[in-house]
């Protein structure tokens, strides 16, 4: 007998990794509930999706309006209601200038998606999570800011703090129900994170990856789907990755 398709929910699928990892889990046969903000885009990539192994629904859905998200689950058609895999992707960081000189809405942007965004969607989620029991997994996309501080990481790296944290403290609550959690936190990735950090910088966005090997939206789709293909018994709790040539500075010292 074959086994029925799982089902996985990826937020954030317009760009970067978000659509690299609804690519990688249809091409693999899982059923994609992909979702984010900009329809043209969620249409093309259903387009592109059509003939994969796996079926494909996209919607439109902003993470920080709880209201939608609600009701967006509510209203998953029949064959894409049973979730296996949450990727909690939709994010994204702004204002790279330091602190004292960030507009007060960027912070709250970057909380209302990263924090507030990413609990409502897991909020709506954890029934079916549950219902689908062992082998059913959550994915946060947290980050290296999550751990090591840099000038200009501000609310963006806490935001990331955060997703580790919560994935923890879930880890301890959903025991028993074999839902798994993890933090996958990424380094230096090309995707268009920095465009949109930088309100349309392209320039800023092209040097920052020039002249080096930054990890790709494959690479780290590659990973999501790693882990959520898991035994069901084993759980990764936190998965760091680097670009081969990032790594970290030394402590900064102010001097006369
Ligand atoms: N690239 C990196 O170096 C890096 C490193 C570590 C972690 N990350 C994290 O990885 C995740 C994906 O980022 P990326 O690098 O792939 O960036 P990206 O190419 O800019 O993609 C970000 C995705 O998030 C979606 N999004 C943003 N705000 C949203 C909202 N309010 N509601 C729904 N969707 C929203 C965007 O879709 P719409 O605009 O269409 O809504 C887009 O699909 C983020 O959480 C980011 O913090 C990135």
């Amino acid at each position: 007998m074959t086994e029925p398709a799982k089902t996985v929910f990826v937020t954030g699928a317009t760009s970067g990794f978000g659509r690299a990892t609804a690519r990688r889990f249809a091409k693999a046969g899982w059923r994609v509930v992909a979702s984010g903000r900009r329809r043209e885009r969620l249409d093309a990539l259903a387009q592109e999706l059509q003939g994969e192994a796996g079926e494909t629904h996209v919607m439109t859905l902003d993470v920080r309006d709880s209201e939608a998200v609600k009701k967006a689950v509510q209203n998953l058609p029949e064959g894409f209601r049973a979730i296996t895999c949450l990727v909690n992707n939709a994010g994204l960081a702004l204002a790279p200038e330091p602190a004292q000189k960030v507009d007060l809405a960027d912070w709250h942007t970057m909380i209302d998606t990263n924090v507030t965004g990413l609990v409502n969607v897991t909020h709506a989620l954890l029934p079916t999570l549950i219902e689908t029991g062992r082998g059913a997994s959550i994915i946060n996309l947290g980050s290296v800011a999550g751990q090591w501080p840099y000038p200009g990481g501000h609310v963006y790296g806490a935001s990331k703090a955060f997703v580790e944290q919560f994935g923890y403290n879930l880890r301890c609550d959903l025991l028993g129900t074999g839902v798994r959690v993890t933090d996958v936190a990424p380094g230096l990735s090309e995707t268009e994170f920095t465009l949109v950090r930088t309100k349309g910088d392209q320039a800023a966005s092209d040097r920052l990856y020039a002249g080096t090997e930054p990890m790709q939206p494959e690479d780290i789709a590659d990973q999501i789907f790693h882990v959520a293909n898991l035994p069901a018994h084993v759980n990764i709790n936190r998965m760091e990755l680097m670009a081969t040539r990032q790594a970290w500075s030394p402590f900064a010292i102010d001097r006369d």
